[in-house]
């Protein structure tokens, strides 16, 4: 039986099946092989909640792909050469040093500070759609978090489109194991471009420091510790890599989930108290990120299949917050559920560092497109997911107002 079941490319947003519909084939993996080793790419994919769950709070676990045993997933693929990697795949204690010395502008208070200049953002963005037509994506989900997060980092707004090339550009390349030689060359360009660009940034700002991010990097103090230009840059990279797709992401299968089920829309429309609710059971329902991943640390046995130490091991987020053993009816998009808690931001130590940022722009560009258009829906030009492994987002999404 497991023999037939999809493995590799087939189990990535590069097939058109799955692009289509993950959840089905997902669910396959879930019932008939939960823990699964997908030998093309050498990884073990875990579908199942709780797997999920416990795999990620894991605190022995690693995330540093070169820790990887040879020819695994994370050590062929997400390894960097000899660089050092980004935090989200940094181990402890450097991964500790790296992220508390960041954390400050990203809580829940100082997120919820930014909500009046988020708020203008997007009246802005909006009031420049002129159609009663058009794409989504290209005009509204796509440009609203690369514009915020460049705010955020005090970058001169002439830049600002010039920003989410060259982010979707890195995106496009950083978790696809099948990137043909054009698209690493492109995503290399992308990543130097911005490595430049980041490194003038920071010099000007030692000499005249502002409120934006990249002066409180320079800032940062915590037991003595500072950054250094290179982890700098190396974290402005991280926040336009991790945080602009994912978003635009969000709020475009948000309002496609809301066009999708009408009855549901309404229930928003008339009640927008629910909104929180409501970007919750998306991101549940319909998740940006479909799996991150952890190394094991040592030999053990996941519902009696054998892990041995140095295995890449891929948490499937998508598979996870679709379990009918934790969500009554999981296919079901429903912005009352009771219980929304999902997987999408990960757990444990990488738990998603711009969760409430994510949360907070989709909540108000939700809120904001419907009251600009009370009779928003699918145009006949219609939809396409993108074919980036790992992230779920539409390339193009038309609406007619
Ligand atoms: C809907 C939008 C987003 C989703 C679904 C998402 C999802 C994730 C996931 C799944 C992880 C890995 C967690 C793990 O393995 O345990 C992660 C890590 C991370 N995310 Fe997000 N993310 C989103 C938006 C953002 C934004 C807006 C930012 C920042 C501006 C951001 C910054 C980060 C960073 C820095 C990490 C690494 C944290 C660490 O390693 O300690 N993300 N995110």
């Amino acid at each position: 039986m497991a023999d037939s079941l999809p493995e590799g490319i087939e189990l990535t947003a590069l097939d058109e099946a799955f692009r289509r519909d993950p959840y089905k084939i997902l669910k396959r993996l879930r019932e008939v092989a939960p823990v699964y080793g997908d030998d093309q790419l050498t990884r073990v994919i875990c579908t199942r909640h709780d797997d999920v769950k416990n795999l990620l709070r894991d605190k022995d676990f690693f995330t540093d792909p070169r820790k990887a045993n040879p020819g695994t997933f994370h050590r062929e693929f997400l390894a960097r050469g000899d660089d050092e990697p980004t935090m989200l795949m940094m181990d402890e204690p450097d991964h500790r040093r790296l992220r508390s010395l960041v954390t400050k502008p990203f809580t829940p208070a100082a997120v919820e500070s930014w909500r009046p200049r988020i708020r203008s953002v997007i009246q802005r963005i909006l009031g420049e759609i002129k159609t009663s037509e058009f794409d989504l994506i290209e005009h509204y989900a796509g440009p609203i978090p690369a514009v915020v997060i460049a705010e955020m980092l005090g970058i001169d707004p002439q830049m600002h489109a010039q920003f989410k090339h060259w982010s979707s550009l890195a995106v496009k390349v950083s978790f696809n194991p099948f990137a043909s030689e054009k698209e690493l060359q492109q995503g290399q360009e992308a990543v130097a471009s911005l490595d430049t660009f980041f490194l003038a940034e920071i010099e000007s700002r030692r000499k005249s420091p502002g409120g934006d991010l990249i002066s409180d990097m320079i800032r940062a103090e915590e037991a003595g510790e500072k950054l250094t230009a290179e982890e700098i840059v190396g974290q402005c990279n991280l926040l336009l890599i991790a945080g602009n797709v994912t978003t635009s992401d969000l709020i475009g299968n948000s309002i496609k989930a809301l066009l999708d089920n009408p009855l549901q829309l309404a229930k928003l429309r008339q009640s927008p108290e629910l909104i929180n609710n409501t970007v919750e059971e998306v991101l549940r329902f319909d998740s940006p990120v479909t799996n991150s991943g952890r190394i094991a640390n040592r030999d053990f046995e996941l519902d009696g299949c054998p892990i041995i130490k140095g295995q890449s091991l891929m948490t499937s987020l998508a598979a996870a917050n679709r379990d009918p053993a934790v969500y009554p009816d999981p296919d079901k998009f429903d912005i009352e559920r009771e219980d929304t808690h999902h997987q999408s931001f990960g757990g444990g130590r990488h738990l998603c560092l711009g969760a409430h940022l994510a949360r907070l722009e989709a909540q108000e560009a939700i809120l904001a497109l419907l009251e600009k258009y009370p009779n928003l829906a699918h145009s006949d030009k219609g939809y396409e997911y993108a074919a980036v492994p790992t992230f779920r987002g539409l390339s193009y999404f038309w609406v007619s107002s």
